[in-house]
């Protein structure tokens, strides 16, 4: 893969939310969470039962913003079974990534009745060891168009809103695949591109990819990047801080749905509604 990689910096959390996680549009909110949950249920479905997704019991309405586990009929596989539909806590990755040889962990959520992914990379504790295979870290590059022309930059977005750098070692993105819009998961299906290891790069080879079992594209959640897609309601094209696509039919990468963490609860911002339009 011929894109320049640079790796990314340790950023003190406090300061990237500012004020951001009071950012709140409620109207828009409301208005892409009901879209998507109707779009959910006319896809092709994922590996998990998201037929069934409707806005969560306490969603928008009552202005929740807590990511909730998803695990509907795999409660006793997925490590966060037990939880579906409970909120997701910073805690829960942490103490899973224990159990894994990168240190890495993550699971399916539900977010305002959108399907979404949460990845924790221990980010902070490994970005300033040297570069190498399962020291996995966040890493920040150009991003390129369906043609691959190059469109910009991660930093070029990050730099006017540093909130899009995953907070508190979590990325969170929509869990739409830019393919034909079905749900890749993160290690929900075994193969070797959802391995537990980690290469880096940004390459393709082996480890830690959301992987689409539609069609089998793959998206590498430590690899940061500009991105471009197109509404498909109007039509306008538009640029979007995402995690890459590594492989498969998929276009283009997977946005990403900045984060907070309160009192250990992870809660969405609403900033970047108008990137989860694609599929709509
Ligand atoms: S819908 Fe994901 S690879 Fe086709």
């Amino acid at each position: 893969m011929d894109r320049k990689l640079r790796p990314a910096p340790v950023t003190d959390t406090a300061e990237l939310i500012g004020n951001n996680a009071n950012m709140i549009n409620r109207r828009k909110f409301l208005r892409y969470g009901l879209n998507s949950a109707t779009g959910v249920i006319a896809v092709t479905l994922g590996v998990l039962g998201f037929a069934s997704v409707i806005m969560p019991p306490s969603g928008s309405s009552s202005g929740d913003l807590s990511v909730k586990y998803w695990a509907k009929g795999r409660e006793d596989e997925a490590w966060y079974g037990a939880d579906h539909l409970q909120p997701m806590k910073k805690s829960d990755f942490v103490e899973q990534a224990k159990s894994s040889s990168v240190g890495m962990s993550g699971a399916q959520g539900v977010w305002n009745g959108l399907p979404v992914n949460v990845t924790y990379v221990p980010h902070s504790k490994n970005s300033g060891k040297p570069l190498a295979n399962n020291i996995p870290r966040f890493q920040l590059t150009e991003g390129k168009d369906a043609t691959g022309k190059i469109i910009g930059h991660f930093e070029d977005l990050s730099d006017a809103d540093p909130s899009l750098f995953p907070s508190e070692d979590l990325v969170m993105v929509f869990s739409r695949c830019t393919h034909l819009c079905c749900i890749p998961g993160w290690q929900l299906v075994a193969n070797d591109y959802t391995e537990d290891s980690w290469t880096p790069g940004g390459g393709d080879v082996k480890g830690s990819k959301m992987f689409c079992i539609c069609h089998s594209s793959r998206f590498n959640p430590t690899v940061l990047e500009m991105n471009t897609n197109r509404n498909r309601s109007n039509g306008q094209t538009f640029n979007y801080a995402g995690i890459a696509r590594s492989g498969g039919p998929a276009p283009v990468g997977l946005p990403i749905i900045p984060i907070a963490v309160n009192a250990d609860v992870i809660e969405g911002l609403t900033t970047y509604v108008d990137w989860l339009t694609y599929c709509d």
